[in-house]
């Protein structure tokens, strides 16, 4: 897939087994609709919008005259002491379609910066309101929250923590995954039930050690993407809510997966009924078109930031970057947000979710290795036992398999994830997911 005109010496990839891609590189050249065009001109069906990011599908013309435009309006403007036009109007959408009070937006570049930015925010939130001392972040084992030393010390992947652990955060825990391989194995289209209560142990002894009343904010994935698509239990949600608010503990949802259409509707919180005070979001907010993330706050939280008297020159909120709310990002948003609610694409994909978990279920349950399969929204893993070569290469193979049969799926270990863009027709979600199954009967 790589082309000998390509130089691939001096470029670092990130999150990739470097020396193996250097034996075999993967180039793509362009993008369209569902399919990529490979640097040797072979067509690839993509089948997890590309890092769950590109929701309305590749090369939508509405984004990129938006970005043309706004390329030729305002290309950039300082992000500090000034907004610009294009930011305001994105904050406003964004706000309108976020649940309940979630409608003071602040801008950032990516998912990791939201999940720092958001822990700053739970931090001033609680030292504006007297409360200093709340300093302890509860994250989850298997969460990910990009790569900043904040989001990856409240983030609970192993792999991920592993080089860095000597810089990692004080003062954070976390709460225990979400899952049970053998009563829940197969999950399709709905959220697992369990007689056990999966808090009890941040009842009873999370928030005992290091009392509720140091604890600032706790932070999940609604849905565990990175991981694999972790589902949590019915009820989960609901109750950390409950357990949040009667310590007053801030709620952080980490929706840059799970936002903007992944589950049938704008957001997670939407779908399981659950309102956080803050929600990150990044991906498909712009389609992946332009980085941008961001983290959307409730009013209370913003207000009680606000509330602290200070002179008019001083800053309420000392944090920031370069491009935060860069107009050409914020085009791209708006134009994307016109775009999903034009086409209703949301309703799209919460058609196409059970299309993809019936079929993967189907197709794949009973072959060999297979041991788990949870499917939830537009998205769906299939979980492979690991080989005799360790946990990931069993799932490492079947991704490079899938790949030169001309689909591209996503391994997490040793889960192959599927996430297609909301515009899939169900014919292209049976090949992916029969271009998958083969992978998987031919895999050691
Ligand atoms: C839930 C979640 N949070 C944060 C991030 C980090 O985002 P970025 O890679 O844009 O920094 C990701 C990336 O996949 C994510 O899935």
């Amino acid at each position: 897939m790589g082309d000998s005109n390509i130089k691939l010496d001096n470029l670092w990839l990130p999150f990739t087994p470097n020396k193996d891609f250097h034996q075999s590189p993967r180039v793509f050249t362009a993008a369209d609709g569902m399919y990529f065009t490979t640097a040797d001109g072979r067509k690839v069906l993509d089948g997890v919008s590309s890092l769950w990011c590109v929701g309305a599908g590749h090369n939508r013309r509405e984004i990129n005259e938006a970005i043309y435009k706004q390329l030729q309006t305002l290309d950039y403007a300082t992000a500090f002491q000034f907004g610009n036009d294009r930011a305001f109007e994105a904050a406003q959408m964004i706000a309108a379609l976020a649940p309940g009070d979630l409608n003071k937006v602040f801008f950032c570049t990516s998912g990791s910066e939201a999940a720092d930015t958001a822990m700053k925010m739970a931090l001033a939130y609680h030292r504006a309101r007297g409360q200093g001392h709340r300093h302890v972040f509860i994250g989850r084992e298997r969460g990910y929250h990009g790569v900043g030393f904040g989001g990856m010390s409240v983030g609970g992947i192993g792999g991920n923590r592993k080089l860095f652990g000597s810089a990692m955060l004080p003062h954070v825990d976390h709460l225990r995954f979400i899952h049970d391989p053998v009563n829940h194995a197969y999950i399709n289209g709905e959220q697992p039930e369990f007689a056990e209560d999966w808090l009890l142990e941040l009842e009873q002894r999370i928030l005992p050690l290091h009392d509720p009343s140091n604890v600032a904010a706790i932070i999940v994935e609604p849905v565990a993407g990175s991981a694999g698509w972790y589902i949590p239990p019915k009820g989960y949600l609901q109750r950390l809510r409950e357990i949040c608010d009667k310590h007053g503990i801030l709620l952080i949802f980490d929706e840059v997966i799970t936002g903007f259409g992944r589950m049938g509707k704008p957001f997670a919180a939407d779908y399981f009924g659950v309102v956080p005070d803050m929600l990150n979001f990044a991906k498909c907010v712009t389609n992946g078109v332009v980085p941008m993330g961001g983290v959307v706050c409730r009013e209370h939280v913003y207000e009680a930031i606000m509330s602290v008297p200070t002179p008019a020159h001083v800053i309420e909120f000392s944090h920031g970057y370069t491009y935060s709310g860069h107009p050409v990002a914020c085009a791209a948003a708006v134009a994307t947000m016109k775009l999903l609610a034009e086409e209703q694409l949301f309703e799209r994909a919460a058609i196409m979710g059970p299309v993809l978990g019936n079929a993967v279920h189907a197709a794949i349950k009973g072959l060999p290795h297979v041991i788990s399969i949870r499917a939830l929204g537009l998205a769906a893993a299939v979980e492979l036992s690991p080989s005799d070569k360790g946990v990931g290469a069993r799932g490492y193979a079947v991704f490079q398999d899938c790949l030169k049969h001309g689909v591209l799926v996503r391994s997490a270990g040793d889960n192959l994830v599927l996430a297609p863009a909301y515009v899939v027709e169900k014919a292209q979600i049976e090949h992916m997911v029969d271009v998958l199954a083969q992978a998987i009967k031919r895999a050691a």
